[in-house]
């Protein structure tokens, strides 16, 4: 039978049923699909692959064509959770045009099912309501939006204060009328995720924003253990990299002590070849 991909209806259901949705990042084909055997939701194919795989010191300088090249390995394994692909910094701002341009190659050409955007200002709800109308679907990014940290003050919890948790509940409305199918609320007060939460009838994903959201989601390199520096909202479920760095002194030791490669990791020529060769 062929397999039944994550789709809008279903997680509009899920938020019905109080059954918490998944999230988890991806940027390569061999996580994607653990992911997918894992039964997660939602695959994102975050900008954050600029600081987690590309080794920027943000997501800013992360281009359009990355995104699909990503975007491709990760549709190339993935084929249960909704593929969702991050509009990167750029590629939607200048125009609903180009808006509408970015998101349906994500789409046409990465093989994402969804795209998601950051903000919720006026311009960026016309970009989104562009892309929608397009047929393509969006989640929103609100909160934290690591693409507008300078305007921010830095990666820093947003919607503290009661005037810009309310800004966050009227962008979360605005953008709901603009026909967004999902929202990503991230680093903010679980007072503010629970009011969001309650508040729009599209599930709410939360990631550093308290437990009451309709789902959460995570960022995979900091659930393993992969990436240096664990942000307070995440928690790792392994801790892969003292695995790797044993297994990579490992291998170093065994080949300096002439251990590797053994006998069963050697081929060897039929008796008769080897001996018309020495000759
Ligand atoms: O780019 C990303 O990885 C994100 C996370 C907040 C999930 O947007």
């Amino acid at each position: 039978m062929a397999i039944q991909r994550t789709s809008v209806p279903d997680l509009q259901e899920m938020k019905r049923l109080g059954d918490k949705i998944t999230l988890l990042t991806a940027y390569d084909c061999l996580l994607a699909g653990l992911i997918d055997e894992a039964q997660i939701d939602l695959i994102l194919i975050g900008d954050s692959v600029g600081m987690v795989v590309l080794g920027y010191e943000s997501t800013v300088p992360v281009t359009l064509e990355q995104m699909v090249h990503h975007t491709q390995a990760v549709v190339s394994t993935a084929h249960r959770p909704l593929i969702i692909a991050d509009m990167p910094f750029g590629s939607f701002e200048p125009s609903d045009e180009e808006a509408i341009r970015s998101a349906q190659h994500l789409v046409k050409v990465g093989g994402a099912q969804a795209v998601k955007v950051e903000g919720g200002n006026d311009l960026v709800r016309r970009r989104i309501g562009a892309i929608v109308q397009a047929g393509v679907p969006v989640m929103s990014h609100l909160g934290l939006t690591p693409q507008t940290t300078t305007m921010l003050g830095g990666y820093r919890v947003q919607g503290r204060e009661a005037s810009a948790a309310q800004q966050i509940l009227d962008h979360a409305r605005s953008l709901q009328a603009e026909g967004i199918f999902s929202l990503l609320l991230e680093c903010v007060p679980a007072e503010v995720a629970r009011a969001v939460t309650a508040e729009l009838h599209v599930p709410v994903i939360g990631i550093g924003a308290g437990a009451e959201c309709d789902g959460q989601a995570l960022v995979t390199q900091d659930l393993l253990g992969l990436y240096p520096a664990l942000p307070r909202h995440a928690r790792q479920f392994a801790q892969l990299r003292s695995t790797i760095s044993e297994a990579l002194a490992e291998f170093r030791s065994e080949v300096k002590a002439q251990r590797f490669p053994a006998e069963e990791n050697t081929f060897h020529m039929k008796a008769q070849e080897a001996a018309k060769f020495s000759r």
